[in-house]
């Protein structure tokens, strides 16, 4: 049976060129067996007519806060609750900026606050206006509380630029809903290390390096909405905890590695982004060290290597490492997947501008053991989580399925 079968699916159409789009969306939804209503905005009618979706949905079209069909019922209280999925396609620049600070000046508007359905957006406008900062933080406003993107792709746009901005195509955002609806990581335990670590010196030093954190909180995030059960093992960093996951902050590279050992054997999958100082002081100053000396030597010794120690105790666990890299980036990335015993490692020249530390967004190529590659775009970090978790739930049922 399709999961859309009987689902209450509200679609909002917004005042773009693609708005046309939609109405494919709507056909294929009810086809799928969705009861869809549909909610124009203003600027949407001045693109596609009301008579059109009330064909294809055989449902009336909804355009007016003030209109109430039913006498006995308000209406949009009714389709709010009622409704499984909010989808907004296309989304404007305009509706991501009225949703992201709660405008309600119009139906669909009010509706979207008035639910407590899923929200799955597909974006579609001119590449600069996706591209401006203020769409962008609007952007992430929403997914950091739940709202589920379909981003646009690049293609030749209205206005003959060519660029990020065309909506996704109907199939991409059925998928997204059909994921909304059914998690794909359901079931599915993760353990993911973030952050960097943090090696004393004295009571007051340390020796660390740069990592924010970004790219392993995305990837936990990713995984609840996807239905994951999430143990986040991070070392210090400045990012809020991901709701829902299971925390575990440490300081030392052997305080993450303890921690890792405590949950490895319950897990089916770990992601390893932590930026782990290989080398830790050999001796600690108790309190504060003084000032005095001429020099100060400071003698290192190696510390544990994670991802090693588990590829090394790896029962029916799905390994996934990251290899930052400054020089030589496959052939390393191809090296320490081999010698850390794992199925996929992310490859991250971290001295190109826009990826690695603290950045946004990332540029990486994924590696599996079979040697197979896929060089990615540059995109945010949230982003390239997507694609690295597509790749895990593929590994995980290509396990399932060889094993009968
Ligand atoms: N890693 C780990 N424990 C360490 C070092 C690294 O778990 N002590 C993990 C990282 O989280 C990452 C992968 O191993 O997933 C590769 O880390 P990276 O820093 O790129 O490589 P190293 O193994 O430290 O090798 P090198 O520093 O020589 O490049």
């Amino acid at each position: 049976m399709s999961v859309f079968e009987g689902k209450h699916i509200l679609l909002g159409v917004t005042g773009s060129i693609a708005a046309y789009k939609a109405a494919d969306i709507a056909s294929k939804l009810t086809q799928a067996g969705a009861e869809v209503d549909v909610v124009l905005t203003e600027h949407a009618r001045r693109f596609i007519t009301e008579v059109t979706f009330r064909a294809i949905t055989r449902r009336p079209v909804l355009i007016d806060l003030f209109d109430e069909p039913e006498e006995r019922q308000i209406a949009h209280i009714h389709l709010a609750k009622r409704a499984d999925v909010l989808l907004i396609a296309p989304a404007t620049a305009n509706i991501l900026a009225k949703l992201a600070y709660g405008i309600a000046d119009d139906l669909l508007t009010t509706l979207a606050l008035a639910t407590q359905a899923k929200l799955v957006i597909a974006p579609a406008m001119n590449t600069v206006m996706w591209q401006n900062p203020a769409t962008q933080q609007n952007v992430r406003i929403l997914e950091a509380r739940g709202a589920r993107f379909v981003y646009p792709v690049e293609g030749m746009l209205a206005c003959g630029d060519v660029g990020a901005g065309k909506l996704a195509d109907t199939p991409t955002i059925l998928q997204a809903i059909e994921e909304v609806l059914n998690p794909p990581l359901r079931g599915v335990r993760l353990l993911v290390t973030a952050g960097p670590t943090e090696e004393p010196i004295d009571a007051v030093r340390h020796i660390s390096n740069p990592s924010s954190g970004k790219m392993g909180y995305a990837i936990a995030d990713e995984a609840l909405r996807q239905g994951a059960e999430v143990t986040l093992v991070t070392g210090p960093t400045l990012l809020a905890p991901p709701a829902g996951a299971k925390t575990v902050p440490v300081r030392t590279a052997q305080q993450m590695l303890d921690a890792c050992l405590q949950v490895y054997d319950a897990v089916d999958v770990v992601i390893a982004t932590a930026a782990v100082s290989d080398y830790r002081p050999a001796e600690v100053w108790q309190g504060k060290r003084k000032k005095g000396e001429p020099e100060w030597t400071i003698r290192l010794v190696p510390n544990p290597d994670i991802l090693r120690t588990l590829g090394e105790r790896k029962g029916k666990q799905i390994l996934v490492g990251f290899a930052a890299e400054t020089q030589e980036l496959l052939q390393n990335a191809q090296q320490k997947l081999r010698e850390k015993n794992l199925d996929l490692i992310v490859a991250n020249d971290v001295s190109q501008e826009g990826a690695g530390f603290r950045a946004d967004t990332n540029r990486v190529t994924l590696l599996w053991a079979d040697s197979t590659q896929k060089p990615l775009p540059l995109m945010s970090k949230r982003e390239v989580a997507q694609y690295v978790l597509q790749a895990v739930r593929d590994l995980l049922r290509a396990r399932s399925s060889s094993e009968g």
